[in-house]
């Protein structure tokens, strides 16, 4: 079935498609303090829209980092009230000269249209905006009552909109909450997120000498912080990249036997996704868990980069007073980050090396989450997905997090249906980040189905 809505999204898609290229190229980028007024556009510009197409009490929200969008529309008397989420904010672009197109130059190359922020997620916060706009032309009103909730910290943890949630405003009373921030399986299978996995993410800071010291005066006798960092380091995980912190597996709850045999019947082949997806000469992991198993319901720890030192072209003969790592964790439910970084911190100033000092620092941290799917807002979604894409839903888990959604669950009792139209190779945090075009037409059109369908 057809509406009238999806026939004014149908007829003015080319629009749709030139006013998310005005967004992407706002470089809204949160974590770089010199993006903050960026980040304010961004918000300023999604407001604008929700205004325009006729939400109400549309308002940026001040945090203590960048604003929250919110808007409301309410007047679907008897009618169940949807939560709207996606974030405005973008990754950092950098390494810049790996893009084919300058990132915040959006490009439509063969049915992908490529920009920071494409997929990850203003394409799909635009893509909420436009199904909201054709219900509301097409019918004057909107089959149940909406709120708006955007965020633009989440990319950095989402400090501002947790503290926001946490205090329960009656602003974000709901029966479900719709976050589109998450992919397909595969293209063209129609795809529910129902499980996240947390994080958190921290720096280990060594301190050695009181200043840099000449490495041929002071080598032999003077501590290295970068040889004590990654001696810590290199005890963090074993080979089979099992993480070795003493207890740290205790909490977890592995996937039921139900969930693992629909994960095993998932369209999911380890040697393309090896070879395409990743690229390296093999994956590595802990032997007895699948792939999926390994990055969707078992914790991880990773080092994103350690900064200090010389790091110069050409050679510099030093001994670097302090060295840093930034290192994160993956949760898996019923992990909690304050139990992690409790265990994970006592373990590495357990095994700091002579001669130098250590401080663990956590920089932020999310819950992970499971979502039920026993509601009849998760029917609603996978009749309107079939629809739309012909085929039965596939329910999933994803190794991102979201920390908002835990929060949703926790604070305010919601529901979320985790809705979203990326793929596996559309490059999330890495150059030449793209949406496809078609998934961001069908987005629209399920999202627009959805919303009827869940206030039918
Ligand atoms: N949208 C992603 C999370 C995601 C990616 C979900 C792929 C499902 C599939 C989100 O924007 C993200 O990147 N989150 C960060 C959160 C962190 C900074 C707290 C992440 O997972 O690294
Ligand atoms: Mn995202
Ligand atoms: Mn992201």
């Amino acid at each position: 079935m057809s509406s009238s809505a999806v026939e004014f999204a149908r007829q003015n898609h080319p629009r749709f498609l030139n006013e998310l290229k005005d967004l992407l190229r706002i470089p809204s980028v949160s974590t770089l303090p010199e993006h903050a007024e960026d980040c304010r556009r961004a918000a300023d510009m999604v407001a604008r829209e929700l205004h325009r197409i006729g939400m109400e009490n549309v308002r940026l929200i001040e945090t203590g980092g960048h604003p929250l969008v919110y808007a409301d529309w309410l007047h679907a008397a008897g009618k169940p009230t949807v939560l709207v989420y996606g974030h405005y904010d973008v990754q950092p672009p950098d390494p810049l000269d790996e893009w084919v197109s300058p990132p915040f130059e959006p490009q439509e190359r063969d049915g992908n249209l490529y920009a920071r922020g494409a997929v990850d997620d203003k394409g799909q916060v635009w893509a909420q905006v436009k199904a909201l706009e054709s219900l509301l032309a097409a019918d004057g009103r909107l089959p149940l009552n909406v709120r708006v909730l955007l965020e633009g910290e989440e990319e950095v943890g989402g400090e501002g909109i947790a503290d926001f949630v946490a205090s329960k405003p009656p602003e974000l009373k709901a029966d479900f909450a719709l976050v589109s921030d998450t992919e397909l399986f595969a293209p063209g299978l129609p795809t529910l997120c129902v499980g996240l996995r947390g994080m958190i993410y921290t720096e280990i800071e060594v301190r050695g000498a009181k200043t840099d010291l000449h490495s041929g005066m002071y080598g032999g006798a003077a501590p290295n912080p970068f040889v004590a960092l990654a001696q810590i380091v290199a005890r963090l995980k074993d080979e089979n990249g099992h993480i070795l912190i003493p207890g740290i597996y205790d909490d977890v709850v592995p996937p039921s036997e139900a969930e693992l045999a629909a994960w095993r019947s998932l369209p999911f082949d380890e040697e393309h996704y090896r070879a395409t997806e990743v690229g390296s000469r093999t994956l590595v992991g802990e032997p007895g868990f699948s792939v999926l198993e390994r990055t969707w319901a078992r914790p991880t720890l990773d080092v994103h980069g350690m900064p200090g030192g010389f790091i110069g072209a050409g050679a510099k003969t030093v001994i670097p007073a302090r060295a840093m790592a930034k290192v994160s964790m993956r949760l898996v439910p019923d992990m909690t980050p304050a139990k992690a970084f409790a265990q994970y911190k006592s373990y590495v100033e357990q095994i700091v090396p002579q001669g130098v000092e250590v401080e663990v620092r956590l920089i932020h941290s999310g819950d992970a989450c499971l979502v039920p799917v026993d509601n009849p807002y998760i029917q609603a979604a996978t009749h309107a997905l079939h629809e739309v894409w012909g085929k039965d839903t596939v329910f999933i888990r994803s190794g991102g997090s979201i920390p908002i959604v835990g929060d949703f669950a926790r604070h305010l009792g919601v529901p979320s249906v985790m809705m979203g139209f990326g793929l596996p190779d559309d490059n999330l945090h890495a150059p030449n980040e793209k949406f496809n075009l078609t998934n961001f037409e069908l987005g629209i059109r399920s999202l627009i189905r959805f919303l009827e369908e869940a206030g039918r």
